[in-house]
């Protein structure tokens, strides 16, 4: 598919109060948990983006009926066997999280995707589904398609090493089909909406900081909003970051503190923003973000603020290339692990748009040069990668952005909203 765009300049600062589409990871879960409750789920402002279609399709071929937010299901235990392949598309949080659920499941089923989810790391789910009882085949290389082969569970205790919320969940989801308590520990940093809503429905507790013990049994229908997705405003954010005079807020939005390590890091950047909770559901705060443009300077980003900015590192790939100074980032290898190898797809965007930038052994650094300029930039089908490159477009452009249409993934309208706030 070619699709390109070329998107950008914009004149004048942004300004006012904006809302962004539902959260893609809470969007994914509520589908995840309201499947596997007997009776009849109602979820608000699901997330529009391709991704979120994927986790429905693959629901709806375990028998489960999903229509504009409504999630008529028998229950996990009455789930049927899929007739044929489980294709996640291009979500590796659809394939992890329900690879974790069928763990439990008397039936083999196969889960894959398009290509460049094939491309990813799928061996890190066989230790943790298969200390539980399951079974789990990767491909030779370790990847999808995948094949589990599901079983009786029995509760056991995990350590993974590294801080991925994908992880712990299909953990966590195979374990409530468990016959007794499981615990899960990983280094911090991960976003941890599974353990606050399992939690909320009496299904685990949080014992330190980081291990979750999950207790097993059925989860209970559920009836939730879903806030907005900070992973989306953060582009809306970047761009009052690099755009003088600006002062922008984002509305109703998860403030889930592992989804907001870019302000913590906009912030050392000198980027002035207040985050307000106004509300909570299933224990998360959901609140405001505004934002104030201020001098930038570099920083350094690593341990666990580099996994809670994790998505966001592209995006800041750009912002630093409008600060004073130099911007390092490290202990971030699992960036290689994404929609595409995100520490070489953010390097090559920053200097094909006349940026300094290059990569280091876990991560990457960019030379701030006072902004960036117009260019071409390959996205290597990454939805990150075209709309960090459209936020660059707005103070730079015209940018040619390759595969555009690629943002579809989690922002269909992305373009149109992002253009609209110079409109309003
Ligand atoms: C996600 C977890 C993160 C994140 C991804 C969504 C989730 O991945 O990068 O976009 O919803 O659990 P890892 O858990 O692999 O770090």
């Amino acid at each position: 598919m070619t699709d390109d765009r070329t998107f950008g300049p914009f004149s004048g600062p942004v300004r006012g109060s904006v809302t962004v589409p539902g959260d893609k990871s809470l969007s994914h879960r509520a589908l995840v948990f309201g499947a596997m409750a007997e009776g009849e789920s109602h979820i608000e402002g699901l997330g529009p983006g391709a991704d979120i279609e994927s986790t429905s399709q693959v629901l709806r071929s375990l028998g489960v009926e999903i229509a504009e937010g409504t999630v008529v299901s028998p229950g996990i235990a009455a789930w049927q066997a899929p007739e044929g392949d489980l294709d996640c598309g291009n979500s590796g949080t659809t394939l992890r999280l329900m690879a974790g659920a069928i763990a439990g499941r008397p039936f083999v089923s196969t889960l894959t995707g398009d290509s460049s989810l094939q491309r990813r790391p799928m061996r890190r789910l066989v230790g943790p589904l298969e200390v539980l009882g399951a079974s789990v085949e990767t491909s030779g290389e370790g990847t999808a398609p995948i094949e589990i082969s599901g079983r009786s569970l029995r509760g056991a205790d995990i350590a993974i090493p590294m801080a991925s919320a994908q992880l712990r969940t299909a953990f966590s989801l195979a374990a409530l089909q468990a016959d007794r308590p499981s615990r899960v520990d990983s280094p911090p940093g991960f976003r941890d909406h599974t353990e606050r809503y399992l939690h909320a429905v009496g299904r685990g507790e949080m014992e330190t900081p980081t291990r979750f013990r999950i207790d097993p049994g059925p989860l209970p229908p559920l009836r939730s909003a879903v806030p907005g997705d900070p992973s989306s405003a953060a582009f809306l954010v970047a761009v009052a970051a690099i755009t003088p005079g600006s002062d922008l807020t984002i509305e109703g939005v998860s403030l889930n503190p592992g989804r907001l390590g870019f302000v913590d890091v906009l912030r050392q950047m000198g980027t002035d923003i207040e985050v307000t909770t106004t509300e909570m559901q299933f224990g998360e705060p959901i609140g405001t973000i505004r934002a104030r443009h201020g001098q930038l300077r570099g920083c350094r980003i690593s341990g666990d603020l580099t996994v809670r900015a994790l998505d966001e590192l592209p995006l800041l790939g750009v912002v630093a290339a409008y600060a004073d100074g130099e911007t390092r980032i490290s202990n971030a290898g699992e960036l290689r692990a994404k929609e595409s190898d995100r520490i070489a797809s953010t390097v090559a965007m920053v200097t094909s748009l006349g940026g300094q930038a290059r990569e280091t052994a876990s991560g990457f650094t960019v030379i701030g040069t006072g902004g960036l300029e117009p260019g071409r930039v390959e996205t290597d089908h990454d939805h990150r990668i075209a709309m960090s490159a459209a936020v660059a477009a707005t103070a730079a452009g015209p940018v040619e952005i390759a595969d555009a249409a690629v943002a579809a993934v989690s922002w269909p309208s992305f373009y149109e909203e992002l253009e609209a706030l110079w409109l309003s």
